[in-house]
């Protein structure tokens, strides 16, 4: 992303036009380059409405990510908000920090991933100015094997937040996949290190559709669903992440003393397909059929394939259809 981009992204409204001249005066730099930066915008999903005469204007509003806004907000409840414009993945980057030292609770957010990371190898792409990515990094005392559920207790403090901002319709898919009815809303994606026996740390990578999901829809191929519209409503990005993160906090501490137990019958009532006949898609190419009756206390899915449950600990599930 072009270092400038973002400060004439948030130099123009989506109420008044404002000049490519005025731009250009301000940031010292030609028309030329102010009318480059604008088509460049379309790169990253931006739409600016570009009117002869009057100037450029936002489709939609611009709200960047605010530090000054986040800090005092999170910092009473023990996280250390960073966020920068542009990272790989902040998932690796803060994997990085956290290699260094970096403290129990840091949070990092980006306004652009380049290399935004989903789970089984997957891109996680957004729209600049419309999607939340950011990154959590909790260190527990206890070791890796002791930290089964954890993915799943995190969509438990997604959905919270998100029903807390207005979302309806909102529910999880196992593992942590959350889902407005069959269309994919946020992903989490959770690095973990840490030896068998010593204390572990854990990456906790959120991405979320806020608003855009239509658009981003054409840019992925695929239907996406985004918080406003579960919503109703207008949302501001800092003030879901607010939500989100505070959420976070509460159930990690939780997680940390109770583990995945505290969370089980929650998670099953979020859960979209439950009792539903779903087909399992194992990593080795196996398909199980059954129906999804609930978790076990690790958080592994609870596969009744009519001789009995199936504890799944890892594949991808999709809802079958029956006539
Ligand atoms: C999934 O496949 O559902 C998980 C998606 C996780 C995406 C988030 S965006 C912030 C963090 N950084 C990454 O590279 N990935 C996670």
């Amino acid at each position: 992303m072009h270092p400038l981009l973002l400060t004439v992204i948030g130099r123009l409204g989506a109420d008044d036009f404002v000049s490519g001249e005025a731009i250009a005066h301000e940031l010292g730099i030609s028309r030329a380059s102010v009318s480059g930066l604008v088509r460049r915008a379309g790169n990253f999903g931006v739409r600016v409405l570009s009117v002869p005469g009057r100037g450029y204007r936002l489709a939609q509003p611009f709200e960047p990510l605010d530090e000054s806004r986040l800090k005092p907000v999170l910092a009473p409840v023990g996280l250390h908000v960073q966020c920068l414009p542009q990272v790989d993945s902040t998932n690796t980057r803060l994997a990085a920090l956290a290699a260094a030292g970096a403290p129990h609770g840091t949070l990092l957010a980006a306004e652009w991933q380049t290399q935004g990371r989903g789970r089984r190898g997957r891109d996680w792409r957004g729209i600049l100015g419309a999607s939340l990515t950011f990154s959590l990094l909790w260190r527990f005392e206890r070791p890796v094997s002791a930290l089964a559920g954890l993915s799943l207790a995190v969509g438990v403090a997604l959905v919270r937040a998100m029903r807390a901002l207005g979302a309806t319709g909102v529910g999880l898919k196992w593992p942590n996949d959350v889902l407005v009815g069959e269309t994919k809303l946020a992903g989490i994606l959770i690095e973990l290190t840490g030896d068998m026996l010593g204390p572990a740390a854990a990456v906790i990578g959120i991405g979320i559709n806020v608003r855009g999901g239509e658009a981003l829809s054409e840019r992925v191929g695929l239907p996406v669903a985004d918080l406003e519209a579960a919503c109703g409503r207008r949302l501001q990005r800092n003030a879901v992440l607010i939500e989100v993160a505070r959420q976070m906090a509460e159930v990690l501490r939780l997680f940390e003393r109770e583990g995945f137990a505290a969370f089980r019958d929650e998670w099953a009532s979020l859960h979209l397909w439950q009792g539903q006949p779903v087909a399992v898609h194992a990593p080795d190419g196996r398909v199980i059929l059954g129906r999804a009756a609930g978790v076990d206390a690790q958080g592994a899915l609870l596969l009744d394939s009519g001789a009995g449950l199936m504890p799944i600990l890892t594949g991808d599930v999709s809802l079958r259809r029956t006539r």
